[in-house]
């Protein structure tokens, strides 16, 4: 996978992806960044790549050309890359996503800052619109940098096999059941008795119902499109059942 990310803060880019697995990832040729400064492409000799908005209006916007500019410098005369603008206008980034923009061979990003972008540049440019949740942030790099850490270790062989969980949270729409590891008693709290039986078939069913247990509790609209079996769903109403009683 190779990145590209237009911004005006590549050390804040480079830094975040240059740490830890997606670090590692590229030193192994499985990922590249590269970051386009766009204030490299200013128009003129003081750097501004903003302006009032037309309009009127708090804040100022990041003009066009610039950006165009540096896309430009960027994509040479190949063709139309994927280019995702990072925006709270955007549609809601989830595993899905993540899963189906780490196919690409190629992604760029966006990242706006002040109180947007002119809008004809994204218009010319951008072919996804992705927010991170439903909350402002100052700019685009952290959203920028969330997406290419979750596309990235979708990417084949960024995880070691251990590592790439099928188990893991939303890759089966349900949150991951709880981990624990030595010590075998931590302040009283011992580690649950099922997991040190060796007993595989117990061992994943207790792991299943925790995982159902806590995706009920914190997030159970997420039940709703999730593959449940027979169990499954005779475990939930035993919880159902368990609770109506405490209420009562
Ligand atoms: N830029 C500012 N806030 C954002 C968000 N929540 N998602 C994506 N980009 C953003």
């Amino acid at each position: 996978m190779r990145f590209t990310v237009l911004t005006l803060f590549p050390e804040l880019i480079e830094q975040g992806f240059s740490t830890s697995i997606t670090g590692r990832a590229a030193e192994k040729g499985l990922l590249s960044l590269r970051c386009v400064n766009i204030r490299d492409y200013a128009l003129d000799r003081y750097g501004h790549v903003d302006d009032y908005p037309y309009g009127g209006g708090a804040g100022m916007v990041m003009q066009a050309p610039p950006i165009y500019r540096a896309y430009e410098a960027a994509v040479g005369d190949g063709k139309k890359p994927r280019l995702i603008y990072v925006t709270p206008q955007g549609r809601v980034f989830d595993q899905k996503l993540a899963t189906e923009l780490a196919k690409e061979e190629e992604l760029y990003i966006l990242c706006g800052h002040y109180e947007g972008v002119d809008e004809r540049i994204l218009e010319e440019i951008a072919t996804d619109r992705i927010s991170i949740g439903d909350y402002v942030l100052t700019g685009g790099e952290l959203p920028a940098l969330v997406i290419m850490d979750a596309v990235s270790r979708m990417v084949p062989g960024v995880l070691s096999n251990e590592e790439s969980g099928e188990d893991e949270s939303f890759m089966n729409g349900l949150l991951e059941y709880p981990q624990y590891t030595r010590p075998e008693v931590f302040l009283d709290r011992p580690v649950p008795e099922i997991l040190k039986s060796g007993h595989h078939a117990n061992i994943a069913r207790w792991r299943r119902n925790e995982s159902l247990k806590r995706t009920k509790k914190v997030r159970p609209e997420l039940l709703e499109q999730a593959d449940l079996d027979k169990a499954d769903r005779k475990f939930l109403s035993e919880l159902e059942r368990e609770e109506e009683s405490e209420n009562q």
